[in-house]
């Protein structure tokens, strides 16, 4: 299966993807890296690994759609099959998520569907949950909304600032989605009729 990543800093759970699809046992290979930010620091390691990397600044773009069109075209060019957000920070038009609905999925670094959006470490603390984790899931037009394929769980500690949590939820982050699309490649999981559906039955994964 042919994987995009679209990444828009810092790029470590790209770096983990490259990594873990690099193995001669999983059954994809990455096409190109594309990122919103002209200097985010993961296309260097893209580039670094190999990978086709590509620059799709939004700002120079006068409207979403506009925007849209391009990645759209990008990830047809590259031949995607299958479109791997690693902290691209973008909402892309309902009409861009609508059409590429079931071949995208994202990493939230919260137990969706709690704490949706930005900061959502902090706004875990503020909530005083005690457990907080990381979620993949399916990109839908709803904002982080979308069918959950797998989660991992973290405990919140007395203490914990916005950087602590955010960093071990990180580190889970780091496992759980290489695991997640290991599992999409090899038809562990898939998405039909707007819902995630198991080889075995219909049960998301799980990891703690
Ligand atoms: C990760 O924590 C990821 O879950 C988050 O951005 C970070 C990117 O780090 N994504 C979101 O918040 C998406 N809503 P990375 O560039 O080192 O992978």
């Amino acid at each position: 299966m042919k994987i995009a990543i679209l990444i828009s800093g810092r790029g470590s759970n790209m770096q983990r993807l490259i990594d873990a699809v690099a193995a001669p046992d999983f059954p994809a290979e990455i096409v190109c890296v594309i990122s919103n930010r002209p200097k985010a620091k993961g296309l260097a390691i893209a580039a670094e690994a190999g990978i086709p990397t590509k620059i799709i600044d939004h700002t120079v773009f006068d409207s979403r759609a506009a925007f849209d069109a391009a990645l759209g075209d990008a990830l047809e060019a590259a031949g995607a099959e299958l479109v791997c957000y690693a902290g691209f920070m973008r909402i892309l038009t309902d009409e861009f998520a609508a059409k590429w609905e079931g071949r995208m999925v994202n990493i939230h670094p919260s137990l969706l569907p709690a704490f949706k959006g930005l900061n959502v470490q902090q706004q875990a603390l503020d909530a005083g949950v005690t457990i907080s984790g990381c979620t993949v899931h399916y990109i839908t037009p709803a904002l982080d909304s979308g069918p959950i394929i797998a989660q991992a769980a973290v405990p919140v500690l007395p203490g914990d600032d916005a950087d602590t949590l955010s960093a071990r939820i990180l580190k889970a982050e780091h496992q759980l989605y290489p695991q997640a699309v290991r599992m999409i490649v090899t038809g562990e999981v898939r998405f039909e009729d707007g819902r995630v559906v198991t080889a075995e039955g219909a049960t998301p994964q799980r990891f703690l």
